[in-house]
């Protein structure tokens, strides 16, 4: 990692819920996201009350020379751990993104012992994030396909 590139994490809060909302209703965030429709400020609200509750959940704001750049979270399962990154909207393509999850790796390590495996779900079309993740050491091990059913489909 560069030394300009220092990346901290620190606990999200409460306080960080408005810049948390911007951030998750731009478009950057919600064109590669499984949740992709606009969200209201009182849901965000209320997930996010939700969500800092959850022993399960660990949710970071990223900070670079003190300004708040991304938010990196990790859903944990047994012994795995689920991450879940992005940067804000002015913070893309600058590379910013690698280090980042360095530094989400790295607290991982640090802090959950337990913890044997990291996996990210990506969308096909968000080749940025299949990149750094693959530069960063993961490999691709399942394709999920889906089809939606309305009742429609004959018996062939
Ligand atoms: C995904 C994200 C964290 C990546 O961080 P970033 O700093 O913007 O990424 P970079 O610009 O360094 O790009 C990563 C790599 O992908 C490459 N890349 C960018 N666009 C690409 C494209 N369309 N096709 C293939 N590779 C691409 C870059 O060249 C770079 O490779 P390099 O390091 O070899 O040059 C950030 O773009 C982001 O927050 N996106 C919105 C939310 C999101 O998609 N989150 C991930 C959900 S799983």
């Amino acid at each position: 990692m560069k030394e300009n590139n220092k990346i901290f994490l620190r606990n999200a809060k409460l306080s960080d819920a408005e810049k948390l909302y911007h951030w998750r209703n731009s478009d950057s965030v919600r064109k590669n996201s499984f949740s992709p429709n606009p969200i209201t400020y009182d849901e965000h609200l209320k997930w996010l009350k939700k969500a800092l509750k959850m022993p399960s959940r660990y949710i970071f704001i990223a900070t670079l020379s003190a300004e708040d750049i991304g938010v990196t979270r990790l859903d944990i399962t047994n012994n795995s751990a689920e991450i879940s990154i992005y940067l804000a909207p002015n913070k893309i393509s600058q590379g910013l993104g690698k280090p980042l999850l360095s530094a989400t790796i790295y607290w991982c390590e640090n802090n959950l012992p337990n913890i044997k495996k990291l996996t990210a779900k990506i969308l096909p079309e968000n080749k940025r994030s299949q990149k750094l993740f693959e530069k960063s050491g993961f490999t691709l091990q399942t394709l999920e396909y889906t089809k939606t059913i309305n009742g429609n489909n004959t018996y062939e």
